[in-house]
């Protein structure tokens, strides 16, 4: 006999470490089929197949290869190329994560085929209409008829934008499940470094950057990598660098003030490397939101280098203290977590490695 089928959603890097504990989850039930669709909004090897492997997550059946371009562009072409994956599919739902464009993209068409869309890590909020982000996030929302949050903040916010509370479900972080359940098998710096040719310096600091906001602009990419190659010599850092990012820093030909500073670049590394580095850090710089709460459920000190947060948990019970773009800020953050060791941080409720079996019960609950 065949299973109900689900369709589960994936396309940058983000969405790997959240789809494979419920992938993982899907598989241990056996009551529900998951049919794995990857967009191909990432694809490089060090963004894409490294994760698959690292965490598991099996093949997708359907690879829609778009790559990358406008958003427009890239929102517009997962939609068509999405659509008769779907028909042809048939599945009782469409399960979404995150929000990025592949998961409004593919909101977008399972809802208006009808078929009703479930969308994890629902309900969060910058307030920042600039970011893309957040557009996507508000509106995989409003499509969305099951909508699982990983904080008590994102509940409120959707009762805000007029969704029904008996859609919402507060179920925990499904990227704190993937944590948990690789600690053991995280590397160990000594052996990522060690492919570049570097031995682990007793302290270091993990710096990542990738946004719009931070790397589009050249003067304002130059006065943050300014403020970290200072931050670097108080504290040496590893900065696996986002290959927008290093388009931009070599157009904007900003690559000599990071040959001067105490930085490791290298380019993007994968989850098991990541893991090692981030637990073994003394501090993060960021401003990737899984990295807000992988340093708090890791109890790692995080500054990050945004003037927003729609994970605010991160900030009132976590490690994760926001410094924008200011260098004096970023300076001043750095000084005092070097000198006090920094937020210690609780986990927040629910973090406990079980999100996704929660999101699975529910879904059985719902639709089977
Ligand atoms: C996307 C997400 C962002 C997420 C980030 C994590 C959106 C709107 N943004 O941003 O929320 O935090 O992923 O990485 O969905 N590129 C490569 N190889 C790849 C993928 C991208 O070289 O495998 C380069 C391309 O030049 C591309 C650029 O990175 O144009 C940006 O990629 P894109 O997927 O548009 O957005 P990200 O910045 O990665």
């Amino acid at each position: 006999m065949s299973l109900p089928k689900l369709v589960c959603v994936v396309g940058a890097r983000p969405n790997f470490m959240k789809i494979a504990p419920i992938c993982a989850a899907l598989q241990a039930r056996q009551t529900i089929e998951p049919f794995l669709v990857h967009t191909g909004q990432h694809y490089d090897a060090a963004m894409k197949e490294t994760f698959f492997r690292q965490l598991k997550i099996p093949e997708p059946d359907v690879d829609l290869g778009v790559g990358s371009g406008s958003h427009a562009l890239q929102t517009a072409q997962i939609m068509q190329r999405f659509e008769p994956v779907l028909d042809q599919a048939a599945p009782f739902a469409v399960l979404v994560v995150g929000d990025v464009n592949s998961t409004l993209a593919c909101g977008l068409v399972a809802a208006k085929k009808q078929v009703p869309l479930i969308h994890v890590e629902a309900g969060l909020r910058s307030f920042d209409r600039t970011m893309p982000e957040e557009i996507n996030r508000v509106l995989t929302d409003q499509l969305s008829e099951l909508l699982f949050t990983t904080e008590r903040s994102a509940r409120d916010n959707l009762l805000r934008e007029g969704i029904a509370e008996a859609k919402i479900h507060f179920v925990g972080n499904v990227m704190i499940d993937a944590l948990l359940r690789h600690l053991e098998q995280a590397i160990p710096p000594v052996q990522t470094l060690a492919r570049y040719g570097r031995r682990a310096p007793s302290e270091f600091g993990v710096l990542t950057l990738h946004r719009p906001a931070n790397v589009d602009e050249p003067r304002v990419l130059e006065s943050l990598l300014k403020a970290l190659a200072a931050v670097s010599r108080r504290v040496p850092l590893v900065f696996p660098c986002h290959p927008r990012t290093y388009q931009r820093i070599e157009r904007f030909g900003l690559n000599a003030i990071l040959d001067r500073a105490e930085i490791l670049v290298t380019e993007p590394l994968g989850y098991l490397e990541m893991l090692g580095l981030v637990r073994a850090a003394r501090l993060v710089l960021t401003d990737s939101g899984g990295l807000q709460e992988e340093t708090t459920a890791l109890g790692v000190p995080c500054l990050t280098l945004r003037e927003n947060t729609e994970r605010p948990v991160t900030v009132t019970e976590g490690t994760n203290t926001l410094v924008g773009a200011d260098p004096d800020k970023i300076l001043a953050g750095v000084e005092e977590i070097l000198q006090t060791g920094g937020k210690r941080g609780r986990i927040p409720e629910l973090w406990d490695g079980r999100a996704a079996e929660r999101i699975v019960a529910a879904i059985e609950a719902e639709f089977l």
